[in-house]
């Protein structure tokens, strides 16, 4: 896909305040940044985020969607990010379904002392998201003329 040279994509990143919250503060803190692009949503657990969250922060315009939760068996509330990973993979395999590419949505996990690593990943998602290109479904949207888009909220 061709894009203008300053796309710049705009990066949900659900994060759960007890790990991810905490590598992310620490990522910012430190010598290793991520994109500025990436928008932090603090949540108890990743375990609150609904698949609903995730096609919503889709439809709404960003072109990337991160869940960063605790390591595998260390979520505070057990399972959390155990469901979590769970909807992720359901709401990739729904945007297949509807021809948009899975890569857009994507779950890490990590502790509160891996600023480093949370700062990897979310450079990587920032890299594949940029190679995918603008989220279509925004691009849609703002080609549609308010009209339009005015008579589709009412049906
Ligand atoms: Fe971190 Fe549940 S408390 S994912």
């Amino acid at each position: 896909m061709t894009q203008s040279p300053e796309f710049e994509p705009q990066i949900v990143a659900f994060c759960c305040l007890h790990c991810a919250y905490a590598a992310a503060d620490l990522a910012g803190g430190s010598r290793c940044g991520y994109p500025s692009s990436i928008k932090i949503v603090a949540v108890p657990c990743t375990g609150r985020v609904d698949s609903l969250h995730l096609v919503k922060a889709l439809e709404d315009g960003a072109d990337g969607v991160m869940v960063a939760g605790c390591l595998p068996g260390r979520c505070h509330f057990q399972t959390g990010n155990l469901h979590a990973n769970q909807r992720v993979e359901h709401v990739r395999h729904l945007l297949e379904e509807i021809g948009l590419e899975p890569d857009r949505v994507r779950m890490i996990n990590v502790s509160a002392g891996m600023g480093v690593q949370f700062a990897e990943r979310a450079k990587e998602m920032a890299e594949t998201i940029t190679a995918l290109g603008p989220n279509p479904l925004h691009v849609r949207k703002a080609k549609t003329p308010p009209s339009e888009t005015a008579m589709e909220e009412t049906n």
